[in-house]
This record gives C-alpha cells, sequence and structure tokens, in this order.
C-alpha cells in the first residue's frame, strides 16, 4: 500500500487489491449475541462462525488468498513421496531464507514439537524474547522450562519503542553466566511477538542475539510465523536497513539463525508448516520424527493444494505492497481508537490492534479475567470476535497456582485483505460504545476448567448479571439498530 494523502489532509490506507470473492455475512441482534456468547461459555474460541459478524480472532489460515494462490492450487502435484510441488516449496524456502535442508509439518506447533521433543530434557532451560501459547506448551511438556528475555519496554502498553519485542541480550548473557550454556536447549527469537501486541524486533538486536549465541555456542531457532509483519517494521523504522529489499532483509534475518521454523496458517498464507534447517547433522536429528509424527518427508501432513498456495503465499510476502495491508490498517484502527480515548498497545503493531483491558475495565481485578470479560463485552457490543490474551490464555503452575499474565489484552486481528476499511469503522464505533459504557461489564469465573491449554475450550460465566445490562443500554442508546 503506497502512501497516500488525501485532498482533506487525511492519510488512510488504501488496498492495492481488489475484492473478487465474496462470503456473506451475518450480524444477529445483540439479544441473539447474548444467547450465542453464553452458550460459548464466554470463550470466544467456542463461538459458532455463524453468529460472528466480523471474524477479528485470529490470522491464522484465514488471511484472504490471492488469484495467483487459487490458480497454483489448481497445478499440485499430487504423490506421496518427491512430489514436484514438494520441490518447488522447498526450493522456494531455500532462495527466501538460504537454508538448504526444509522438515515439512501440518502446521507451526507440530514443528515446536519436533524442536521440543529434540533439544529439550527435563530441566533444559529455554530463553525466548517471548513466550507464544503452545510453543511454552510443548516445551514444558517435555520437562523443559521457558524463559522470557524480553527488553523492559516489551512489556509497558504505551511505551513509545520502535521494537518491543528485542530480546534482551544482557539478559542473557547473565543467564550463561549463572545457569551455564549446557543447561541451554536453544534461544527463541520469535518475530513479530504474538502475545505482546505483535511488537517486532529490530535486525540489529537480532544480530546481537546471534552474536551472544555464538560466543556460548548456543543454536539460535527463529519463530518466523509472524515474519510479515516484522519485515515491514525493520524497513519502516530501522534507519540502518532501509536501503534493503525486502527478501535481503529476510536473508539477512535468516542468516542470523540455525533454525527458522513457522506456521504457514501465517507465514505464506496456506495451511501448514515447517522447519528450515541450515545444518545437515541438525536436519538428520530431527528428520526422525516428521515421518512418525507428521507425514512422508515431502509433505509432512499438508496437502499438495496448500504447499502450492504457500509456495506462492511465500512469493507475495517478499512484496512490500502486500505486507503492508496488515500492519497499516492496524495502524488506522489503533490511531482512531486512542483518539477516541480507548486504551490500545502502542505504537501500533502487527497481527491486530490489541485493546488494554487492564486499564479499559480498571475496576476488575485480574483473577475475574478482565481480558477474557472483555473480549465477551466486544462481542455483545458488535458481533466482531477477538480474542483474550491474558490470564486466561496462562497455564496453571504445576502447584496449581494461577500466574496472573503480564498484560490482559484483547487481540482484534486484522487477517490481511480480507476486511474493508468501512467495517474496521464500525468495529471502531462500537468499541468507542463499549468504553463509555465499560462501567457496566463485570468479571468472569470458570465453569469448566481444562488442564492444558485452557483458553481454547474452557468455559467462563459472569459474574453478576452485567451482561443483561450491557444489552438494556444497548438497546436504550441504538434502538432497534443491529
Ligand atoms: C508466533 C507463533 N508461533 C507458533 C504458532 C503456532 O502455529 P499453528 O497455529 O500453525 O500451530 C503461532 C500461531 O498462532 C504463532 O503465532
Amino acid at each position: 500500500m503506497p502512501k497516500v494523502t488525501y485532498f482533506s489532509g487525511q492519510s488512510l490506507p488504501l488496498e492495492m487489491h481488489k475484492v473478487r470473492i465474496i462470503q456473506k455475512l451475518t450480524l444477529l441482534p445483540i439479544e441473539e449475541r447474548l444467547a450465542a456468547v453464553a452458550k460459548a461459555g464466554y470463550n470466544t474460541f467456542l463461538l459458532e462462525n455463524k453468529d460472528v459478524f466480523l471474524d477479528m480472532l485470529t490470522d491464522s489460515g484465514v488471511n484472504a488468498m490471492s488469484d495467483r494462490q487459487q490458480a497454483a492450487m489448481l497445478l499440485a502435484d499430487d504423490a506421496y513421496a518427491g512430489s514436484a510441488t514438494f520441490t518447488r516449496l522447498h526450493s522456494k524456502l531455500r532462495e527466501i531464507f538460504g537454508m538448504d535442508y526444509f522438515l515439512p509439518a501440518h502446521q507451526g506447533r507440530a514443528a515446536e514439537h519436533i524442536l521440543a521433543k529434540t533439544y529439550v530434557r527435563p530441566g533444559s532451560l529455554v530463553p525466548m524474547n517471548y513466550h507464544f501459547t503452545t510453543t511454552k506448551a510443548h516445551i514444558v511438556e517435555v520437562g523443559g522450562e521457558v524463559l522470557e528475555l524480553i527488553c523492559p519496554e516489551g512489556l509497558s502498553v504505551d511505551d513509545p519503542g520502535d521494537f518491543k519485542g528485542n530480546f534482551d541480550v544482557a539478559a542473557l548473557d547473565r543467564l550463561v553466566a549463572e545457569r551455564g550454556a549446557e543447561s541451554i536447549a536453544f534461544v527463541r527469537v520469535e518475530a513479530g511477538t504474538n502475545l505482546i501486541g505483535g511488537q517486532p524486533f529490530s535486525l540489529e538486536n537480532l544480530r546481537q542475539v546471534r552474536a551472544s549465541c555464538s560466543r556460548h555456542g548456543l543454536i539460535l531457532v527463529m519463530d518466523a510465523s509472524l515474519l510479515a509483519d516484522n519485515l515491514y517494521f525493520i524497513k519502516e523504522r530501522e534507519a540502518a536497513a532501509a536501503h534493503l529489499s525486502i527478501p535481503q532483509i529476510t536473508r539477512a534475518m535468516a542468516d542470523a539463525c540455525d533454525i527458522v521454523y513457522f506456521s504457514a496458517r501465517k507465514l505464506g498464507f496456506g495451511r501448514g508448516g515447517g522447519i528450515c534447517v541450515r545444518d545437515q547433522e541438525i536436519y538428520k536429528k530431527m528428520r526422525g520424527l516428521v515421518p512418525m509424527y507428521e507425514g512422508f518427508l515431502t509433505y509432512g501432513g499438508m496437502s499438495v493444494r496448500e504447499m502450492e498456495a504457500i509456495t506462492v503465499g511465500l512469493d507475495e510476502t517478499m512484496d512490500e505492497d502486500m505486507i503492508n495491508q496488515g500492519p497499516q490498517f492496524i495502524e488506522h484502527m489503533v490511531s482512531e481508537l486512542d483518539s477516541y480515548g480507548v486504551p490500545v498497545v502502542k505504537p501500533a503493531g502487527g497481527l491486530g490492534a490489541h485493546v488494554d483491558a487492564m486499564r479499559f475495565l480498571d475496576h476488575l481485578p485480574q483473577t475475574q479475567y478482565p481480558a477474557a470479560a472483555l473480549a465477551g463485552a466486544v462481542y455483545l457490543a458488535s458481533g466482531v470476535r477477538g480474542m483474550e490474551r491474558g490470564t486466561m490464555s496462562e497455564q496453571r503452575n504445576p502447584d496449581g497456582s494461577e500466574p496472573m499474565a503480564h498484560m490482559e489484552l484483547v487481540r482484534l486481528a486484522i487477517p490481511r485483505r480480507v476486511f474493508t476499511l468501512s467495517q474496521v469503522s464500525y468495529a471502531i464505533d462500537r468499541l468507542r460504545w463499549l468504553h463509555a459504557n465499560r462501567h457496566l461489564v463485570g468479571g468472569l469465573r470458570w465453569i469448566e476448567e481444562p488442564e492444558i491449554l485452557r483458553f481454547f475450550y474452557g468455559r467462563l460465566e459472569p459474574i453478576g448479571d452485567w451482561a443483561q445490562e450491557l444489552v438494556a443500554k444497548f438497546r436504550a442508546d441504538f434502538g432497534d439498530s443491529l
């Protein structure tokens, strides 16, 4: 998306694509939304999509595909072993990351499973800039411990830093000095840190992490699932990288790492994932787990059609006009919400607009899950489905105690090329209304709490009858409007 200034002086995002296939949406009346969210146990993961107007839960597997991706899917070469489709995908990955080996997997968490099983032992440490839910679950499952070494500004919702996903390299050096390099399974950097507002790291920071890993003989692994957004921010915000093209930045990032893995539900706009490896020995160490858990080495659980779509999607990720779309829509949404006083994570990151539930609902204690309550209230007020990214997304400690999340966020994801600006404007309007009525929103308590990844399918209920009060206020303010 180029920067276009309007006659009014405004600068609005302008889509560099047109919509040629559409899906009809419904917006239920608020009374029906109340019934739907109650049935879902106030967990937006459990809402049925037919009851959702704008699905801003995630970008995972729901970014819009291009005509070139759709066309490539028809040319797929179906073969269990050695399909030309796999060769095309492998060549594209080699071209953009410069790594010779590729292990396909059915999605990002499957890659995490393979990495954890290969490298993590009981008591191993895995330092990272910040955890992601599935990453942590796989590491903990095999007895490892995740250590978050994010730079201090990364945990501040409104520090103006450009690279709040940066790794605290001095903390990594200290960790090695205190616990020894042999206690560390690998070091993980996550591009576009999912759980703390989609904040990027800089190329310079990544190179410093690399230097530290080289000093201590540690393997550096990059989770590139949200690479597209991180690439955009490096290009936009890092002066030293401004002269580099997107493919050059991508290669520079990969050059700093030993392993790059990704969810192709995000990177490449398809379904699937995998692990790119530079060194043959490392590849061989992990290789056996692919046929065991995923599928043969030339598909790893992905269909050939998915692999064709990913190959083209990766190519399109190297196009600035393509990767700009998400961050520029998000920037627009964040600055509008901010101008109305709605607390949001700033500066705008990737993936989506992140509403700060801790400040939005500052009358609620964290033990009543403010982010989950706000996600439920957003759905009630608008039919927009966001995702809780706070304490509900944490896992209980082995002793049953509950860690409070660093942040209580509601993520309103902007899947790329899916929504129009008028739909985004509607979401902004309803959030603005909700913020004006925030005192009506109460907390939640568990009625069914699963042990593992509880946020996916746990069920909660409102404490008191705040949901009914919110519906009544909506009717009083909006009459019979949907
Ligand atoms: C940063 C990151 N890593 C890993 C994953 C897991 O990928 P998948 O959902 O394909 O299993 C995700 C998914 O959201 C992610 O955002």
